[in-house]
């Protein structure tokens, strides 16, 4: 093998070494709701996830910094990522029957801010 050969194996091989490292730290997800889905799913989803589900929607009501916008669609994601953050080391899933996606980007907007748990 020619001395130029093991240095692109070399190279290779360091580079694959990193990435396993390098998309642990920035592997960030947040679950929002998908824009395709009905209003009147996501409400029901919104309704359980702050209710049974367990999630903290206290920043969703009036007058609390993710209020608005006053939509479903705005209210069901702040309420996913709520319970998904909590509750996904004990193995809930960002799902809500179809209406919930995950997305690697901070969806936090001016003063409400969208957790992500490590
Ligand atoms: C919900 O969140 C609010 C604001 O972050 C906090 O003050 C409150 O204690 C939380 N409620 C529960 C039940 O965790």
């Amino acid at each position: 093998m020619s001395t130029k050969a093991q240095l692109i194996i070399l190279v290779s091989l360091l580079l694959l070494m990193r990435i396993p490292k390098r998309s642990e730290a920035e592997f960030e997800q947040w679950c929002v709701a998908d824009e395709q889905t009905p209003d009147d799913e996501l409400q029901a989803a919104l309704d359980w996830a702050c209710g049974k589900g367990g999630a903290n929607c206290s920043k969703i009501q009036v007058n609390q910094p993710c209020y608005l916008p006053n939509t479903v669609k705005d209210h069901a994601s702040y309420a996913f990522n709520n319970y998904y953050q909590k509750f996904k080391h004990k193995g809930a899933s960002c799902y809500f029957n179809g209406g919930a996606m995950t997305i690697e980007l901070d969806p936090s907007h001016s003063g409400c801010h969208f957790d992500f748990l490590p």
